[in-house]
Parts: C-alpha cells; structure tokens; sequence
C-alpha cells in the first residue's frame, strides 16, 4: 500500500492524473476502471488539460465504470453516463466503442445484464489500473456497508446515508435513485492496480477504517487491504485521522527512489 498526501483536492486531482497518465504511456491500450463523484472533477480537469495541452492520447484505451443508477436513462444530468460524457470523454479522443458503463435502465433479466459486464471485462482482458472514490461510509462503487467481499457486478440496494448524500445534487422533490448497478468487491479486486481518491473530513473517519481498521464488510474499502497494488491518494482533511504519518512518508519517498515511475 502507497499513501500520497496532498494538500488539497486540486493537487490530489492533479497527482491522480499524473499517475494515470503515466500508466496510459507506457501502455496506450490500457484497460481503465472508471469512477465517478464530485472528487473526481479535479482529476478528470487535469486528464483533460494533459489532453489538450500535452497530447496525452485515449485513442487505444478501453474503459470500464463502476457503476450507475438504477432507473436513470444516460440524458439524466445526475446519471454517471452524463458525468463521464461532461466531465471527460467529450473532451479527449477515447473511442466510443470501447467506452462501457453499467446501463441504468436495464428493467429484467438484471443478473444476465450483470454477468455480460463481467464477461466484457474478461473478454477485454481484465482492468489494468482501477480508480476508485470513497463513500463516507467507506463504500467503493457502490458496495454499502455489510457487501460480501467476494461480491460480483450486481443491483446494489443504496443506504439511506448514500441516498441523503446523493440527494443534494437532484433538484429538489426529485426522485433520488434507490438502486445502482455496481461492480463488486470481487471484481475491484480483479484489477492489476488500483488507485483510490479521497477528499475532505467527511472521509476523514472511512480512510482511516479503511488502511489502518479491520478488513470488515462495514467498511468495504478495507478489502483493498487484501489487494497487491494499492495508492491511497488522500488530501490533508481526509487523511487526518490516519495514524502512522511517518511511516507512510517513509514508504513514499523510498518508493520514489526505487520505483518512480509508480508516483
Ligand atoms: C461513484 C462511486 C462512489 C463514489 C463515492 C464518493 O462512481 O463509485 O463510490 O466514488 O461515493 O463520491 P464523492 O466523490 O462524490 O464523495
């Protein structure tokens, strides 16, 4: 496990991107796992400008998102299809056809809906580099609290608290989805590496649960504990409840050493 610190959420998009960006030129055809949320904004901002303004190319890269609301079509402004268009590929040159997320209006057969998104996973080979955000109550994509941890893509009943976090950017008296289609704990774990963003004290308690607390169901992001590959990409308020600073600073600067190319 790699922990980086960052200031704020501004440089932790930025070092987030710098780190994807890395890894899509030494592999242009990489497979990516895609994450939505407002912590994401920073780092798509910067994908975005090393597109434009560095010639960073997404023409050979395939991706996968976590997940999507149940009953939201794509034209939704709230739905992760509309956030993923807006907020990245309308602005860089991945090919459409290699672009998947999970469909939202999927209304039968959810499980045979499930498993022909991790047979495309497969197929395309497995996700390299997985990103991922954090709930505040330490879910990843939308696995709450009590997931099990060999969880696969499947419709995820949301908790009360995600549906009230998910609740201040829909106009209000709108209906707030009650249901995601999420890639499982399972399949995160899947990926080669993975890449975790957390911004703000609201994180401040998941974070902390889930590097340094038990591996438990309550807090799935502890179940990267078991993963081979994982940064934590933190910001100030978010990583505050953490423990062990020194250690932490000493894995990082002997990992820049040894391995630069990993930060
Ligand atoms: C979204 C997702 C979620 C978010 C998490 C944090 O695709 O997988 O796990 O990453 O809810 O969301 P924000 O960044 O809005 O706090």
């Amino acid at each position: 496990m790699l922990l980086i610190l960052k200031p704020d959420k501004e440089q932790l998009g930025r070092a987030g991107a710098h780190i994807v960006a890395g890894a899509i030129r030494r592999n242009p055809k990489i497979r990516l796992g895609l994450a939505t949320g407002s912590t994401m904004l920073t780092f798509y901002k910067e994908l975005v400008r090393l597109h434009r303004e560095e010639s960073l190319d997404f023409s050979g890269i395939v991706t996968f998102n976590l997940d999507e609301y149940l009953g939201l079509p794509a034209t939704h402004p709230e739905s992760f299809h509309y956030f993923m268009h807006e907020n990245l590929f309308r602005h860089v040159n991945a090919k459409p056809e290699n672009i998947h997320i999970p469909d939202g209006t999927v209304t039968e057969n959810y499980d045979r809906y499930c498993s022909s998104y991790e047979q495309a996973i497969r197929d395309a080979g497995g996700i390299d580099l997985q990103i991922l955000g954090i709930g505040r109550n330490g879910h990843i994509g939308f696995n709450e609290p009590t997931s099990s941890l060999g969880s696969r893509t499947r419709i995820k009943v949301l908790t009360k608290e995600t549906i009230d976090d998910n609740r201040k950017s829909f106009q209000p008296g709108e209906k707030v989805p009650e249901c995601a289609v999420t890639m499982g704990i399972g399949t995160i774990l899947e990926a080669r590496r993975i890449l975790l963003l957390a911004s703000g004290s609201s994180k401040a308690n998941s974070i902390a649960q889930a590097i340094e607390g038990p591996v438990t169901a309550s807090v799935t992001a502890s179940a990267l504990q078991h993963h081979p590959d994982v940064t934590f990409i933190v910001d100030q308020e978010a990583g505050a409840n953490l423990k062990h600073h020194d250690y932490y600073a000493r894995v990082l600067r002997l990992t820049s050493e040894l391995t630069p190319e990993r930060i």
